[in-house]
């Protein structure tokens, strides 16, 4: 089965079921500065879960292009993707679990649909939390269906719970399909969660919550579905095949990369698989409808990144200058689903080209200084070469980086360069350093005291910090009036009042993520964290983040605390300076 095959028969099935098709939307969110790119197919549907009518009505199908940077570690793998193709159904307040699990179980299985083997199928729900129940009645669904209940797993919200997006915004309980894609000879009766061979392919979230700035969840007005069904592996398991990258939507790219290097598939899955999926995700995301070029911030980065990261495999498979051949298969797989891509195809070509050249020099002379063990911060500042690639150098080695050193450093020269270079360096070099840290103390609060006023996520969209003054960068849409200023600053003058210990603690990344300190979306950090957070513990924290330091003992020593300018930077960032008095 072909993959327009399986896009057209979705859309077919939910719309006999009532359902209107929307086209997919741009792969960057409208008026959502809590991400950078659309991840599922339920970003630019928000306002509607959240109650506002829909003029299409209440159910709706699509297919949405999605870029998901969460998963990168994971991509070389046999299953996932930064960028994929997600289908989904929607009911915006109108049918629930009945209906759209026995959907789901008559798409996938029925044989007028994709006819998958139900003795392949194995499911999981939400086990129940202080904050929603278990679910009950979707395990009973499943099984009046007929699925054995040892294949029906009880799991928690790490697993079985999707949302929000961002910070704040609509939730809940999931279930989740699983296939099996091991032996069919070697079925296991059980289901278990923790195989690569179970592989998730649809995901039912019972959109039902709305999680509020406090944490807490409260019920949505409505009780909504929102589905996705990730193309790339439906295609595989509907065919059979054990690695989405023989499919069609990645087989041509591979084959192409096969006959650029001379190598094959078989010996070098890891690297070709990442070179496929980053060029192919850099493809979608400089064709998108808005135009996203190579920078050093938001979107630009993370396409930055794409790029470098698959030239840096093609030095490893030794190809150069293979990007746009690659991108041009791929625009050919794809014209038809997304005719931008052809649009934009010369846009494409020129920035793979430019950007990639531009980085195969700095690779040369980087690498060369990594093997004979230059540190992380002079790769940085004297080869132009990106931390990110150091420590996944090193961790390939295992090797280790000492990231906090690297943040000194990094620190330290930002101040050094700026203040020498404006003939303003005042102090001596202790003096400047003490107040390098309370105004990067003085950041972490402002950011906090950003989100409480504007009542939004406030995402970090640059900083820098010299001996005189703190500059802030985040996503916003609008100004900051003078009354929401006055507010920021009074807040954080309260909080260098209370005389509040900044403090650090270290630990493990997945642990880290689970405390809900800030950290950039799409950021590298390395397998240990540290987290410096404003108050007496981290649970009640004012502030947490992610970050290396360096910082003050205590935000009493901060003194007076003033913004002297809000303005605008780039289209929706805005930019704050600040002074300590
Ligand atoms: N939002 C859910 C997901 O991304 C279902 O579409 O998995």
């Amino acid at each position: 089965m072909q993959s327009d095959e399986i896009r057209s028969k979705f859309l077919k099935f939910f719309e006999s079921r009532g359902h209107k098709i929307i086209p997919s939307a741009s792969l960057v969110p409208e008026n959502d500065p809590s991400v950078l790119f659309t991840t599922a197919g339920m970003h630019p549907l928000v306002p509607y879960l959240m109650g506002e009518k829909h003029p299409l009505g209440k159910r709706l199908v699509n297919i949405q292009k999605c870029i998901r940077t969460g998963d990168i570690d994971e991509v070389g793998d046999y299953s996932h993707h930064t960028f994929f193709e997600m289908l989904g159904n929607w009911s915006l307040g109108d049918y629930f679990k009945k209906e759209v699990i026995e959907w789901s179980y008559e798409f996938l299985t029925s044989p007028e649909w994709l006819g998958l083997d139900k003795n392949r199928i194995a499911v999981s729900v939400f086990e129940g939390d202080p904050d929603s129940p278990f679910d009950d009645e979707a395990f009973e669904i499943w099984k009046s269906l007929g699925i054995d209940e040892k294949r029906i797993a009880r799991l928690p919200k790490k697993n079985n719970w999707w949302g929000p997006a961002g910070v704040t915004g609509p939730c809940g309980p999931d279930t989740e399909m699983f296939y099996w894609v091991g032996d069919p000879k070697k079925i296991p009766e059980t289901f278990n969660d923790d195989s690569p061979l179970w592989l998730e392919i649809w995901n039912d979230v019972f959109m039902q919550y709305d999680k509020n700035k406090d944490g807490k969840f409260e019920p949505l007005s409505q009780k909504n579905v929102d589905t996705g069904m990730g193309l790339e592996r439906t295609l595989a398991v509907v065919n059979g095949l054990d690695d989405n990258y023989k499919s069609e939507l990645f087989w041509p790219i591979i084959k192409k990369i096969e006959e650029l290097s001379g190598k094959k598939y078989e010996d070098e899955k890891k690297a070709m698989r990442i070179i496929a999926d980053h060029v192919k995700a850099s493809t979608f995301i400089l064709g998108d409808e808005k135009g996203i070029a190579p920078s050093n911030t938001g979107q630009g980065y993370v396409l930055r990144r794409l790029i470098r990261r698959a030239v840096r495999y093609g030095k490893q498979l030794g190809i150069k200058s293979f990007t746009g051949e690659i991108a041009k298969i791929i625009i050919d797989i794809y014209k038809n689903t997304y005719p931008e891509l052809s649009s934009n195809k010369d846009f494409i070509l020129k920035n793979l080209l430019e950007e990639g050249e531009k980085f195969e020099i700095t690779l040369e002379h980087g690498l060369k200084e990594f093997e004979k063990g230059v540190d992380a911060f002079t790769l940085f500042t004297t080869y132009g070469f990106p931390v990110e690639l150091t420590l996944e150098l090193a961790r390939e080695k295992s090797q280790t980086i000492d990231m906090e050193d690297f943040n000194k450093k990094m620190t330290e020269h930002q101040k050094l360069s700026q203040t020498s270079s404006a003939g303003m360096f005042k102090g001596g070099l202790a003096d400047a350093g003490e107040e390098t840290k309370k105004l990067h103390t003085a950041t972490h609060l402002l950011r906090q005291a950003l989100e409480d006023v504007l009542g939004e996520k406030i995402v970090q969209r640059g900083s820098n910090i010299t001996a005189e003054r703190l500059r802030f960068d985040f996503a916003f849409p609008r100004k900051v009036t003078d009354e929401e200023r006055k507010k920021v600053e009074d807040i954080v003058n309260e909080k260098i009042q209370m005389k509040l210990p900044m403090q650090k603690v270290v630990m493990k990344r997945e642990d880290a993520e689970k405390t809900g300190a800030e950290h950039v979306f799409g950021d590298k950090y390395g397998d240990e964290v540290s987290i410096y957070f404003v108050g007496n513990s981290l649970e009640d924290a004012y502030s947490k983040e992610f970050c290396g330091g360096p910082h003050v003992k205590n935000t009493g020593e901060l003194g007076k605390f003033k913004i002297i300018k809000e303005e605008a930077v780039a289209q929706g960032i805005r930019r704050i300076k600040a002074v300590l008095l």
